[in-house]
């Protein structure tokens, strides 16, 4: 990863008064980082609403929460299509599994971790980014997108077989998601003027990201977490340290920047130009269209 000499992050806080009541959405926000993103906004005044599978943060009466299955683009467009996005300040994408050692697919014919960690940011995102911000005046804070992967590591995917049906491996399938990711992030800081855009690249944090392809409460999944977790920093941490970033007025005008670990602004993948993510985009678009003709 290559840092980006161009700017700079270096808002350390985050205060009462620029968090409270603020509209927050965090796609993916009922477990791990999206979780800890969510506690750590709530508990700073902002009003959040998380979307996932399982609710666990009850106790907050600022935190709402809506039910999804995410590996279903039905349910991203069902979801993407009910969201006030005109009246978002803040749109989090956290939602993601890992490959797991045997291809799984979905109901609607998409390999499972193509679906849940990247093509239903695509499908949403479709959907919500030309509405946010719009009726705002001149002035006012711009709606922000940033969308968690693993930006800035070089990869760029390939879109040959994207949706793994000719052959299948879990790591090159997983970084067809990381790349996609990112691109989203490209992408759409060309393309919407109305939002700003940004990549996350947490590192290492010690979560349940990795259970489809270790094995839930297996003993390489405890033996691997448990050092993933000795080393690196909790969700908790990793939130408090990069939440400042999502209201930092140093992001300004700097649509399309992406951020390692410690929130230092990072070069993008090299080779991800605009032929490269228009062809991803394409291929992606091609699966997407077959999980929708599954329901004819
Ligand atoms: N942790 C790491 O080391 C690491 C490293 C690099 C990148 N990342 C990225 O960070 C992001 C967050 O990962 P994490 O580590 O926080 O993982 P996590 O603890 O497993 O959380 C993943 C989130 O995705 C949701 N989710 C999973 N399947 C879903 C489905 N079918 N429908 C709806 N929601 C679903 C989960 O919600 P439910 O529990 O409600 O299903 C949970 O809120 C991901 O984009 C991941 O790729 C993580």
């Amino acid at each position: 990863m290559k840092k980006d000499p161009s700017f700079q992050f270096k808002t350390t806080s985050l205060t009462r008064s620029t968090v409270a009541g603020k509209r927050v959405v965090i796609v993916g926000g009922t477990g791990g980082i999206g979780r800890a993103f969510s506690r750590e906004l709530a508990g700073l005044g902002a009003s959040v609403l998380v979307v996932g599978q399982t609710f666990r943060d009850t106790d907050i009466p600022s935190i709402e929460f809506w039910n999804a299955d995410l590996s279903l683009m039905r349910e991203a467009q069902r979801i993407a299509d009910l969201l006030p996005a005109e009246e978002l300040d803040l749109l989090i994408f956290t939602t993601g599994i890992f490959a797991s050692p045997l291809r799984q697919e979905t109901p609607e014919g998409i390999e499972r971790d193509l679906a849940v960690s990247y093509l239903n940011r695509r499908v949403m995102l479709q959907s919500i980014a030309p509405r946010l911000g719009a009726g705002r005046s001149a002035g006012q804070f711009v709606p922000r997108v940033f969308l968690m992967g693993y930006p800035g590591g070089g990869q760029n995917g390939s879109y040959d077989d994207l949706n793994a049906e000719r052959s299948y491996k879990a790591m090159p399938v997983h970084m067809n998601t990381v790349a996609g990711n990112e691109m989203l992030v490209l992408e759409g800081a060309k393309r919407w003027a109305n939002a700003s855009f940004y990549g996350l690249n947490p590192g290492l944090i010690k979560t349940n990201i990795r259970d489809n392809l270790l094995g839930q409460g297996s003993f390489k999944s405890r033996v691997l977490e448990g050092l993933i977790g000795l080393l690196t920093p909790t969700p908790q941490e990793y939130a408090k340290r990069i939440a400042p970033l999502f209201f930092a007025p140093e992001l300004d005008g700097h649509s399309g920047a992406m951020f390692d670990r410690k929130g230092v602004a990072i070069l993008p993948s090299s080779g991800l130009t605009d032929e490269h993510i228009g062809r991803f985009m394409a291929a992606s678009d091609t699966v997407i269209q077959k999980a929708n003709r599954a329901h004819h």
